[in-house]
């Protein structure tokens, strides 16, 4: 197989030709799918035309109507190029596909019983030859046909114009999409499936009709999908003034899916993860990550569909934003201080591990080879946090001005990332230039903040330093914009407003804003009458690491008086995290301060949200822990301190533990954020609990492992009895597995929370799992609740004798030829391998020369392994 070459952002050029019109037929059969393609080319600049095309057979071509022969055209394992055409003409090739034979998920597909399609970001090239890249934006005609009996739905983008029956047992469905959209965006599928039917009436008072289709028997399951899409279409109305473009929107829930969901123009094609939901068989977390992903493909259809990516350097043009929009849609809909958190400990346990790695890339990438491997946490999540900074330096309001003016000006158009920028920029009284770096540099920017008080002078200095390590291929950084959000305190928590400095300013949030800019700053305030506690980086509000001299105590003081939930917690976060440090570098047990378990009492018996207490008692995990160890990880020392804490704190506090939990005991079972609150608390009360005093607890989690009708009870209770390794672990393991052998999704709980653990038997319970006959390496969320868990389990992953490695390295050979998508995946935590002992180093080393080793390597892990063993000194070149 040929190498894949690398594409440059700096070699964009317009194609050719472009697509106006495509007329697909498309004769769906297991073995031998026929795509007929018409389409209508106009030249646009000099050149050849080079459609692009894999793993295709191809059948017939003509030109205006007149076969061509094979010798008037080149036909490559990834093109067909014809050179004399004229400049204006229709193409009608034919091609024949097998998507039974499609393990990949790329393209045209089998999921369980129906066929459907991924097309993003290059798998419309599977299906047919075609200009498949996002800049070329056609208007798509589709006609379906298949066996009636199994597949009596066909569906795809736009509305239905016509349907009907064809002889020997088959019928067809033509559809018509009048918005012009890149290939990228089709989508088709067929089968037999249960439907629910609602509508949507949208602020102008057009009905909408909503369709959700789900795996027969699944139809009670799809409920909360449903008022999670009317929610998603109001918020954006109301918020964003963006409203829905077609008369139809149908959402497809598939088994096979490679990622969450896809945003297919009028027809989202969803992991039945984010589809299917009850109380029965759902947590109240999947609960929230299906409302979010709805409203995420959602709010794509303005942000993605309308307005699309030039090029897939862009990705974050539409990734970025759309996620900024769904958290957003989040914390208006239920806790905001959650949602942030939740957000913030993505990126540091990690984007911030991508950005210190050897595939560190800014948001805006400038090197591809495999599109795939592009679609990732830098993109993504720091994506929305660069958006998120836009909006903290504008405004809401100044925000929703650029949103309207990059609206008018690019609707209907495939643009860049510089576009966007430019519109908030022209609608705004700003300059965004040295903003956008964000866009360039890659690597996670420290910031150091000094605090100095003249108490005789009054006089308050503050100084500040910005600096990005190196980053493979770019080691000269400069300086970013950070907006620094802040509150000062004094030490009777009262909040103290700095007022001196022209530089400073009150924001809408209620903090104040400080906007770095410069390596390093300097801000004097005078006759400050106390030396204050500053809260900095309030909401996380630059994607950096920062370094304060702000203390222990000082830290309790944040933690019961932060006006802000997300400052108590993040006060919270930082005394762990200095305890934590200190006993890894002193070789010693975790010790909590009488003062610390004082101020952690309180924060439980105090009148705040239960989910707040709930996350304030989720100790940083060992990942994050690592993050500050970026050579010669101390693992061992890493282990011992984050299980020392865990014990210090149930030790400490298991009277206020027993208390809360007793008190907390006869909560409501309702979906409501107040008994979803009432559980996760619930739940950490318990975790410590049963930590403490296992065989005490043993018995009350076994029987609330046997709890009917709430999923959040009993996968709370099997993760407890598994961590711990409670006297019941095995009987609740089985009595769970036995319950819900015939629930896939529900069985990924099972598997994933075998793969967390934290004990060492870990990796050993791991390799028999894989031979479970409800385990499969075909289908991607099987994968990834077993595999993908482990992979992130870095204490196990790394267990010394290099069993970890060896299962996870024999997975990803296996998965190489089966979805290399989903290979690519799990070859995140091998990347690291320069920051450990020189024994894993070498271990590690060895199973990426030997995964380089294999005949017919995919291109998506060549091109991760090639930048891991990239030497250290071309690596940051
Ligand atoms: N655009 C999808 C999203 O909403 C991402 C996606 C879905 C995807 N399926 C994919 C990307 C397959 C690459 C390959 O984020
Ligand atoms: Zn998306």
């Amino acid at each position: 197989m040929s190498k894949k070459l690398a594409k440059y952002r700096s070699d964009y050029r317009a194609p050719a030709f472009t697509i106006e019109n495509v007329h697909l037929n498309i004769d769906l059969d297991d073995h031998a799918t026929r795509v007929r393609s018409q389409l209508q080319l106009k030249r646009q600049a000099p050149g050849a035309l080079e459609l692009d095309g894999e793993h295709l057979e191809l059948i017939t071509l003509a030109v205006d109507g007149v076969l061509r022969s094979a010798d008037s055209y080149e036909v490559t394992d990834k093109q067909l190029i014809l050179t004399e055409i004229p400049d204006e003409f229709t193409l009608d090739i034919v091609t024949q596909i097998d998507p039974s034979a499609n393990s990949a998920l790329e393209g045209l597909y089998k999921s369980g019983g129906a066929f459907c399609t991924q097309c993003e970001a290059e798998g419309f090239r599977r299906i047919t030859y075609y200009l498949d890249r996002p800049d070329v934006l056609a208007v798509f005609t589709t006609t379906l046909s298949a066996d009636s009996e199994h597949f009596p739905f066909l569906l795809s983008n736009g509305n239905l114009i016509d349907e009907g029956k064809q002889d020997n047992g088959r019928h067809y469905a033509t559809w018509h999409d009048p918005h012009p959209k890149p290939a990228y965006l089709f989508a088709l599928v067929a089968g037999d499936f249960d439907r629910l039917e609602d509508h949507y009436h949208t602020l102008e008072g057009r009905d909408v009709r909503l369709e959700l289709f789900v795996d027969k028997g699944n139809l009670s399951r799809a409920n909360y999908a449903m008022e999670s899409l009317k929610r998603a279409m109001q918020w954006d109305e109301e918020r964003f003034d963006l409203a829905y473009d077609l008369d139809r929107y149908m959402v497809v829930a598939v088994e096979f899916f490679n990622m969450g969901a896809m945003e297919n123009k009028g027809l989202n094609i969803f992991n039945s993860k984010y589809v299917l939901a009850d109380q029965a068989t759902a947590t109240d977390w999947d609960f929230v990550h299906v409302e979010s992903v709805i409203g995420h493909e959602y709010f794509h259809n303005w942000t993605g569909n309308r307005i699309t990516c030039r090029d897939w350097f862009q990705l974050s043009l539409k990734e970025g934003l759309t996620v900024f929009r769904d958290q957003e849609f989040s914390s208006d809909l239920g806790s905001r201080a959650v949602h942030r958190i939740d957000a913030i400990r993505v990126m540091r346990s990690f984007q911030f591990n991508e950005d210190a790695g050897p595939m560190a890339h800014p948001i805006r990438p400038d090197k591809v080879i495999e599109m795939n491997n592009f679609y990732t946490v830098t993109v993504y999540n720091k994506g929305a946090e660069v958006i998120r900074m836009l909006h903290t330096l504008l405004g809401e309001q100044g925000f929703q001005h650029g949103m309207q003016l990059y609206r008018q000006r690019h609707d209907g158009q495939a643009v860049t990332c510089e576009d966007f920028v430019a519109a908030m920029e022209t609608a705004n009284p700003v300059d965004l230039q040295q903003f956008r770096r964000w866009y360039s540099q890659a690597g996670t920017p420290q910031v150091r903040i000094e605090q100095r008080y003249d108490a005789a002078q009054g006089l308050l200095t503050l100084t500040f330093e910005q600096m990005t390590p190196a980053t493979p291929g770019q080691t000269a950084k400069a300086p970013v914009v950070i907006p620094l959000l802040f509150s000062a305190y004094t030490h009777a928590g009262e909040r103290l407003l700095l007022t001196d400095s022209a530089q400073v300013n009150d924001h809408e949030s209620g903090s104040q804003l400080y906007v770095l800019s410069d390596s390093s700053a300097t801000l004097t305030f005078t006759e400050v009458e106390q030396e204050p506690i500053i809260a900095w980086l309030e909401n996380f509000s630059a994607p950096v690491k920062l370094q304060t001299s702000v203390n222990t105590e000082e830290l309790e003081l944040l933690l019961a008086h932060g006006e802000q939930e997300v400052t108590r917690w993040e006060a919270a976060q930082q005394i762990y995290l200095t305890c934590l440090r200190q006993a890894v570098t002193n070789q010693q047990p975790v010790q909590l301060s009488a003062s610390q378990l004082r101020a952690l009492t309180k924060v439980l018996k105090a009148p705040i949200d239960n989910a707040l207490k709930a996350l304030i008692f989720t100790l940083p995990s060992a990942e994050e822990l690592l993050e500050y160890y970026p050579e010669n990880a101390p693992l061992d020392a890493i282990e011992r301190a984050v299980k020392t804490l865990a014990h210090a704190l149930a030790n400490g506090l298991q009277e206020v533990f027993a208390a809360t939990f007793e008190a907390l005991e006869s909560q409501s079972e309702q979906l409501s954020g107040k008994a979803m609150a009432a559980r996760a608390l619930r739940q950490r009360c318990l975790y410590f609990l049963a930590l403490a005093k296992p065989h005490d607890y043993s018995p009350v989690v076994a029987q609330q492992a046997l709890t009917q009708g709430n999923m959040t009870l009993q996968q709370g209770a099997l993760e407890i009895a598994v961590q711990h390794q409670l006297p019941c672990a095995e009987q609740v393991l089985a009595e769970f597995a036995e319950q819900w052998q015939e629930t896939p999704l529900v069985m990924d709980k099972w598997f994933a929370v075998q793969a967390n653990a934290r004990h060492p038997e870990t990796v050993k319970r791991v390799a028999q799992l894989l031979d479970h006959p409800k385990f499969s390496l075909r289908n991607p969320n099987r994968v990834y609740a077993l595999l993908a868990s482990f992979s992130r389990n870095s204490l196990r992953f790394h267990q010394e004798d290099g069993s970890g490695y060896k299962l996870l390295q024999r997975i990803i050979t296996q998965l190489n030829t089966l979805n290399p998508q989903v290979a690519s995946r799990l070859i995140t935590p091998f990347m690291q391998w320069r920051r450990f002992d020189t024994r894993r180093q070498s271990m590690l080393k060895q199973s990426l020369v030997e995964l380089q080793q294999l005949a017919d390597l995919a291109p998506d892990l060549d091109e991760k392994i090639t930048s891991a063993l990239q030497s250290e000194e071309t690596a940051s070149q």
